[in-house]
């Protein structure tokens, strides 16, 4: 143990913590609800020290949790109980070192805050798609080694459409310096693609060549109150068909997850009748000044008021008006955490099954756990729902000590969605959570090519043991 501190210790540019205070933070999720021990938080300045650092845990046989903004949801961001490793942030590393409007790409360091890239790309008169609530505190390189969703993927696509090159430090200490900005490279395997999704099992991202797009001038967005699921769905198709390449959010609320933000977040209002089905937060953007935009939006609704499948819609006509909307929808997870004890379920399917799914889904949890309440927030467009069943903390604190009872919940919602064609996991990753659900649902040939890799790059599996792979 002494000898892994006094190696980091002689490393230049890194800080190193040890005060249990200063700790605390990093060994507890943002949810409280998965904790962890470590010998030291190590915040290095630069590649070179994350090499020396690695190096040194390589040659000592020191597991390395590497962690960004801790905002993990599924149990990734923080070490395990053992104590015997440490914890690898790479807060520090938050340089912007390149940013190229003509080539349309951006070169960061791994350590910076996603809303940073954001404003970054924005100040070039650029745009940087990734978006999702916790962008305030995740780092670009959670975000890519998670490969994150976000609400712009039916656009843009996920975190790994948005990498162009990585740099890397594998488990050895290696450094792979692969910071290409190229649209086209078919010169062999496609390692970018290895690292992102990789949950720190493989390496550790220290710097990233990302996508920038052009903005769009004009964006109109819309929050649709709308009854039924069928009706919900056909909307989003309808939105698409009208406004081809041009969506670049279709989010749902149920009304039970409308009632829990309008409930708890501070200043949340909602102009919309309270007793719809669902809520559709769709974006719109492009070239097309605003009235028209705005025009041609109210002939693709049309139909759908007609047959009482919309019941009324708002229109944000300020950039203030539009964050109300947007902040209705990015606040669900501080609502949730305060209504109860959430359950959540990041399922995907294809997007003809989704109404299926809710409907088996529903009629699952009415029988089997009736006091639990189903609440949905999603990314429509992509077909993955955030499937929660919300207790109060009353009945929560009666049933919690049933045996197997998350278990039981869990493996009836996955088996429905595998029947599907879907998983269990569409956006936020495995980490600690769903090692039994990676032996239960993927295909054996699946996981020993997994292992295979992981094997290779990381031969003494120090790199975030006990994540991502049974
Ligand atoms: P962390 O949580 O610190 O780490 C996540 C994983 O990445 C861990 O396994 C860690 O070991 C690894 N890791 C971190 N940095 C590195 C690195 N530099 N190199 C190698 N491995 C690394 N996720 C979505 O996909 N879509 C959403 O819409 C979404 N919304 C969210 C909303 C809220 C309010 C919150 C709290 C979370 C949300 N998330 C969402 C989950 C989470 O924010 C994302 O997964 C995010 O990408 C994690 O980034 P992070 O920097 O916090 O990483
Ligand atoms: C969201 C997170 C939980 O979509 O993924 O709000
Ligand atoms: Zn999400």
């Amino acid at each position: 143990m002494s000898d892994i501190l006094s190696r980091l210790r002689a490393i230049p540019g890194l800080a190193i913590v040890t005060d249990a205070d200063d700790m605390a933070p990093h060994l507890v999720d943002w949810r409280r609800r998965h904790s962890g021990a470590a010998l030291a938080l190590v915040l290095p300045s630069d590649t070179a020290a994350v090499s020396a650092v690695l190096r040194a845990c390589f040659e000592t046989g020191t597991p390395v949790f590497p962690q960004g903004g801790n905002t993990s949801v599924c149990g990734g961001s923080v070490p395990d109980e053992s104590g015997a490793g440490i914890i690898l942030n790479l807060a520090r590393m938050n340089a912007i070192r390149k940013i190229d409007a003509d080539d349309d790409s951006i070169i960061v360091e791994a350590g910076c805050i996603l809303q940073k890239v954001q404003e970054a790309a924005a100040s070039a008169d650029r745009l940087f798609p990734m978006s999702l609530g916790a962008e305030g505190s995740c780092q670009i390189g959670g975000n890519i080694a998670t490969n994150a969703g976000g609400t712009g993927v039916l656009r843009y696509g996920n975190m790994r459409d948005l990498v162009l090159g990585l740099e890397v430090v594998l488990a050895d200490g290696t450094v792979w310096e692969g910071l290409r900005t190229l649209r086209k490279n078919n010169s062999g395997y496609d390692l970018r693609n290895l690292f992102a999704g990789s949950e720190g099992t493989l390496g550790v991202i220290t710097a990233a060549a990302l996508r920038l797009f052009p903005r769009p001038p004009h964006t109109l967005t819309a929050m649709l109150a709308a009854r039924g699921n069928d009706a919900v769905l056909a909307l989003a198709r309808q939105l698409r068909s009208a406004f081809p390449g041009e969506v670049s959010a279709l989010e749902i609320l149920s009304q039970s997850q409308m009632a829990i933000v309008l409930r708890h977040v501070p200043g949340a209002k909602l102009a919309l009748p309270e007793d719809a089905d669902w809520y559709l937060l769709a974006e719109v953007s492009g070239s097309t000044a605003p009235e028209a935009l705005e025009e041609r939006l109210t002939d693709a609704l049309a139909p759908a008021f007609e047959a009482g499948a919309v019941l009324d819609a708002v229109l944000a006509t300020s950039e203030r008006q539009r964050g109300e909307l947007w902040g209705l929808r990015h606040h669900v997870t501080e609502g949730n955490v305060k209504e109860g004890m959430g359950l959540t379920h990041d399922i995907a399917v294809p997007l003809a099954q989704i109404g299926p799914f809710i409907a088996a889904a529903g009629a699952w949890l009415a029988r089997e756990l009736p006091q639990a309440v189903p609440v949905v927030v999603g990314h429509l467009g992509d077909g993955n729902l955030h499937y929660i069943a919300m207790f109060s903390h009353a009945d929560w604190a009666a049933v919690s000590d049933k045996p197997g009872l998350t278990a039981h919940l869990n493996h009836a919602l996955y088996d429905i969605a595998a029947a599907m064609g879907g998983t269990f996991s569409a956006e936020h990753g495995v980490g600690s959570i769903h090692i039994a659900d990676m032996a239960r649902y993927k295909p054996e040939a699946e996981l020993r090519m997994m292992r295979a890799i992981r094997q290779l790059l990381d031969p003494k599996g120090l790199m975030n043991p006990g994540r991502v792979l049974p």
